[in-house]
């Protein structure tokens, strides 16, 4: 990813706050945002309007919405340099999301993986919401014109779809939308279940999975009890397809730490798992501590968060506004007088 510095590029990203955020999201995502922060134009929201395609307790949506902002924040998300808010306060997304629907087919949707595991896991409630999800996720990206959008592996083919919907409008109406690209971090990009590692790590499975918020003993606890393999010397090199356990382990080891998978498989050469695990572990608690301990201080804060989102949802908004009135106009619908 270039950037040049006369022409700041833009980019876009979002996490639904339809749990707390994890090591996943973190090392897939959000520790990504805060590196290049200084480089781009950032802007990073909560995808609220997304988890309403899963039944959500409204309490705790809230709740976790606000919460999500902090740990943004405390993950180095600075606001000041980004522009950070929430999905549901801007609402040009579900205006364009409905747009988009109309330029969306049944057959590219019904291809989603997302899709397809999302209502495998919810049989008693696969909703509408559901299905044309990638549409309102288009929208939330071609709003802001993004070139980049930063997000993990599993995230590729709804960027992937985004980009075939703006050829297909650009196509029809002449350039309308800049076509972002996905950019998708070289390690950290899939973090597998602790418990499962052939699984995504995700928040439906607590036991495989390290929640940012997580105290030091209960992240170390998960790490000892980290699934493997059942080889005792020589046992830690990087073999994602027969030592899954190991290449997510040395794959996190490696996110946090900066080091590469050689001076990790040197580091525990002739150690067991029962030096490498805790390890991890230990590199983790580090990385963490520090985020977790901010979060809890900006969490107390609600006066500040409710500015922050404040501020972020109008800057969005200006933004968001300009295209969709272009959007609007393209597609013949006549401009308002107000
Ligand atoms: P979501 O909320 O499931 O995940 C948020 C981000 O975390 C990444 N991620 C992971 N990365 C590595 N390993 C994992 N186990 C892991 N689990 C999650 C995801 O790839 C993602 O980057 N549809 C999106 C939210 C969204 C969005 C957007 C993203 C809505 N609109 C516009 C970008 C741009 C989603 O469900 O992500």
């Amino acid at each position: 990813m270039e950037n040049n510095e006369n022409a700041k590029k833009t980019l876009l990203s979002g996490i639904q706050p339809s749990g707390d955020l994890h090591l996943g999201n973190f090392l897939g995502a959000v520790k990504n945002w805060a590196e290049i922060a200084d480089e781009f134009d950032c802007y990073y929201f909560m995808a609220d309007l997304h988890t309403l395609t899963v039944r959500q307790d409204p309490k705790e949506l809230r709740r976790r919405s606000v919460a999500q902002l902090a740990q943004y924040i405390a993950c180095g998300l600075d606001p000041e340099k980004n522009t950070l808010f929430l999905q549901s306060h801007v609402h040009e997304h579900a205006e364009l999301g409905w747009i988009l629907n109309c330029y969306t087919m049944f057959g590219e949707l019904s291809r989603m993986t997302q899709f397809k595991d999302k209502s495998a896991k919810n049989a008693d409630n696969i909703n509408g919401g559901l299905f044309t999800y990638p549409a309102l996720m288009a929208a939330d990206i071609l709003l802001y014109q993004a070139d980049f959008v930063p997000v993990g592996q599993d995230q590729k083919q709804h960027c992937e779809l985004t980009r075939d919907i703006a050829i297909r409008f650009n196509n029809l109406y002449g350039e309308t939308f800049k076509v972002p690209e996905p950019y998708i971090p070289k390690v950290g990009a899939r973090i597998m279940s602790l418990g499962a590692p052939t699984s995504k790590m995700s928040k439906s499975d607590p036991q495989g999975c390290v929640f940012l918020l997580d105290k030091p003993e209960e992240i170390a606890r998960k790490f000892k009890r980290a699934v493997t393999d059942s080889d005792t010397e020589h046992c830690v090199y990087y073999d994602a397809e027969n030592k899954p356990g190991v290449a997510n382990l040395m794959s996190i080891y490696s996110s946090v730490t900066g080091k590469t998978f050689d001076e990790i498989e040197k580091e525990f050469d002739g150690k067991g798992y029962g030096v490498f695990k805790p390890a991890v572990g230990d590199a983790v608690v580090e990385a963490l501590r520090p985020i977790r301990e901010e979060a809890e201080r900006i969490m107390a804060d609600k006066a500040y968060l409710q500015q922050v989102y404040t501020d972020g949802a109008q800057k969005a908004s200006y933004i968001a506004r300009k295209t969709l009135r272009k959007v609007y106009k393209k597609v013949g619908l006549v401009e308002k007088p107000f």
